[in-house]
């Protein structure tokens, strides 16, 4: 599989398993068994996402060297700051049953609707992610959702960059602005719910143009990350989705229709903003 390189020489497999809103236990490692077993070898997870036990799971059971895969996790909102971000790292890998994760991220910046210190916020948190790194407990660290002012200002005062922003992205939902603020600085892109959470699969403008290289919707939104330089974390349960998702080489979308695609207007998202939400602390 194709790799990408991170501002630190890591490698990064170019497509990577999502595993958001999958159930902790026998579904997780069983979807996490799949994956590997097709030729994933890039997971990514949330402590949120409650599963991490049932990924730990798919993953001693694929039998794979540890050393073959890249495990990211994320670090949840209500465990920001260093202390508790040291603690929240142990808990995850405790769940996972693993010695050292490939990447970690902050997984939402500190809302500056909720904090208005949030800068310092996100910046005390950081500096327990420097930590964790410097001492190899990781391989990379970064954030999610992010937009560049946010960058910006942990920039500013950090040691290290963000190797990687994870932000949502599929076609309508280009954050253009982020994206090329994080190419002018290499942080790299990942793409969450590159199909809009399964909503662009609807989407005729999107059809039609599948149509024309007789792929599936889900392969063209997942081939049009890779061809604009952003890691795609596609997720499924089904096992013939999986393997759909991770097949997507035997094709190149023409510059013209990347044109197209980079440039319809919104049709439909998760509605998150990092700005304005107060949901999640
Ligand atoms: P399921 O898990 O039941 O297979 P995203 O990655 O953008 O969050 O999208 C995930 C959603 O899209 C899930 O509901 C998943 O359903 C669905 N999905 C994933 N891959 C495919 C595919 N190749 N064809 C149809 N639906 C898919």
């Amino acid at each position: 599989m194709k790799q990408f390189i991170l501002r630190n020489g890591i490698s990064i497999p170019s497509i990577g398993f999502g595993t958001w809103k999958i159930p902790d236990g026998e579904a997780s490692a069983k979807a996490v068994q799949e994956a590997i077993s097709v030729g994933y070898r890039h997971l990514d997870l949330g402590a949120i996402y409650g599963n991490e036990t049932g990924v730990g799971l798919g993953i001693r059971a694929s039998g794979l060297d540890r050393e073959q895969l890249f495990v990211t996790d994320k670090l949840w909102n209500s465990d920001r700051g260093y202390n508790r971000t040291i603690e929240a790292f142990q808990k995850s890998l405790d769940l996972l049953k693993l010695d050292f994760l490939d990447m970690y991220l902050m997984h939402w910046p500190a809302s500056p609707a909720l904090y208005e210190n949030w800068q310092d916020i996100n910046l005390d948190t950081w500096r327990a992610f420097e930590y964790l790194y410097k001492q190899g407990y990781v391989k990379a660290i970064g954030v999610c959702n992010f937009f560049p002012h946010h960058l910006e200002a942990l920039i500013n005062d950090a040691a290290e960059t963000p190797m990687v922003d994870q932000i949502e992205y599929h076609p309508g939902q280009t954050q253009h602005e982020t994206v090329d603020f994080c190419k002018l600085h290499n942080i790299q892109v990942e793409a969450w719910s590159p199909l809009g959470s399964g909503k662009m699969l609807k989407k005729d403008c999107l059809k039609n143009v599948a149509a024309q290289y007789g792929v599936s919707v889900a392969r063209l939104c997942i081939k049009w990350c890779l061809q604009n330089g952003i890691i795609p974390l596609p997720k499924s349960v089904t096992l013939e989705r999986i393997c759909e998702n991770y097949n997507v080489f035997d094709f190149v979308i023409a510059e013209d229709d990347m044109n197209v695609l980079n440039n319809l207007p919104y049709i439909g998202g998760s509605g998150l903003n990092p700005d304005e939400i107060t949901l999640f602390g």
